[in-house]
């Protein structure tokens, strides 16, 4: 990923040469650039600020220097590739962990650090129509900074970090805090039983020490939303107000690898209890293998305030290309019998090409749930064993 920040203070910006985001500049993963806006300034003092047109305090800074720094960066890129441009500003979008995904995506991010009262306005419109770029102006938080540099450092690192290769155990990302809408639950190291200076000791959550993994699982979903209720109550309430109405599905990226292990894994540990086996790949599978399923299949995800909360995928058979297989349709577990399966799975249909004869499931034997579902869709339970051990396979024509 290429990364141009321009500021007024470029020494500001050498954090990023540390820990892991310095090493992933010195691997070749991030080609960050920094450039000085007093560069661009033809005066001898090198001015970039003058005084606002209609009163008030402070300074703001001139259109000229930044059109030729926007300018000089755009003109870097090969065969006509752009930027997408970042504008720190109180008054901005939110910055979030989802929006840090969707720049994750991005090929190439410039950044332009205000100060003083801010930018001109006219260099806004000037990045957009002149030299076509995506302008977004983002905002760290409800508080003022002096200058865009902080929140730089702020969005670089965390866009930085979901980038592959940036860390080094890639699972380690998809638990944290805000990556399904919820906050991480606490988390404890050696010793078991600690004593402060004070003499008082403090114990682990004996449940953390007794190799029962179902258990902790549980205890730790608990404390996330326990915390979140406490810490965030904002977070929680936007998924549990979620109606099928408020749906956007969208095709998956490969960003979501990671939240879709995780959420195809709390959905399957049903179905592993009702047909009394662990053996089901969606338990399974690995981060990496569920991201080379997304090159394999046509997948569709839902998201409710940034977190993941249902996907379906599907392609043409393989060796029969009328029929349309459709597959792992999850929908979170809290947020089950609203009809977002439904509406996935007429998604899916939906999206079958125009030569599909027939729509093709498979589910456990014993996955009630899921049978009433498709029989309600239309699907009919085809006679025999299913395409896989302890399956059954359904079908539906297309009308
Ligand atoms: C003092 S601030 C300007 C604030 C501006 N007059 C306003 O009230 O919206 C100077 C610069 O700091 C940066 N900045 C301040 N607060 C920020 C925040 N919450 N998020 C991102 N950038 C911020 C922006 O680059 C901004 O142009």
């Amino acid at each position: 990923m290429i990364l141009d920040v321009v500021s007024i203070f470029p020494d500001y910006l050498a954090p990023l040469d540390l820990s892991l985001i310095g090493k992933a500049r010195r691997d070749g993963l991030i080609d960050l650039r920094v450039h000085d806006l007093r560069d661009f300034t033809h005066d001898r003092h090198h001015s970039v600020d003058d005084t606002p047109y209609g009163g008030g305090a402070g300074m703001v800074m001139k259109p000229q220097p930044w059109a030729e720094a926007l300018a000089h960066v755009v003109a870097s890129g090969a065969g006509g590739a752009r930027p997408r441009l970042i504008v720190p500003g109180p008054g901005g979008v939110p910055f979030t962990q989802a929006l840090a995904r969707e720049l994750a995506e991005e090929p190439w991010l410039a950044f332009a650090c205000g100060r003083y009262e801010g930018i001109d306005e006219r260099v806004y419109e000037y990045a957009a129509q002149d030299l076509g770029l995506q302008v977004s102006v983002v905002s760290l938080g409800d508080y003022v900074l002096n200058g865009g540099e902080v929140a730089v450092l702020a969005m670089v690192e965390a866009v930085a970090r979901l980038l592959p290769g940036v860390i080094g155990n890639a699972e380690s990302l998809v638990e944290e805090s805000h990556e399904d809408g919820l906050l991480e639950y606490p988390v404890y190291t050696k010793p078991a039983s600690w004593e402060s200076s004070a003499g008082v000791t403090r114990a682990v959550p004996p449940v953390l020490l007794s190799g029962d993994h179902g258990a902790i699982a549980a205890w730790r979903h608990q404390q996330r939303l326990e915390r979140t209720a406490a810490r965030r109550p904002d977070l929680l309430h936007s998924s549990a107000a979620l109606t099928v109405d408020d749906l956007a599905i969208t095709s998956a990226r490969p960003a979501d690898a990671a939240e879709l292990t995780t959420l195809q894994r709390a959905c399957w540990v049903g179905e592993a209890r009702a047909n009394d086996t662990h053996d089901i790949p969606p338990l399974l599978e690995s981060v990496d293998e569920v991201a080379r399923g997304l090159q394999e299949w046509q997948t569709w995800v839902v998201r409710a305030g940034g977190r993941l909360v249902g996907s379906v995928r599907a392609r043409s058979h393989p060796d029969h290309p009328a029929v349309w297989q459709i597959g792992r349709l999850m929908v979170a577990p809290d947020l089950q019998g609203r009809g977002l399966g439904r509406a996935l799975l007429a998604h899916a249909e939906a999206q079958a090409p125009s030569g599909t004869a027939a729509y093709w499931l498979n589910t456990g034997t014993r996955s009630e749930r899921n049978l009433r579902t498709y029989r309600k869709a239309g699907y009919r339970v085809q006679p025999g064993e299913g395409t896989f051990a302890g399956t059954v396979d359904l079908l539906k024509r297309r009308r």
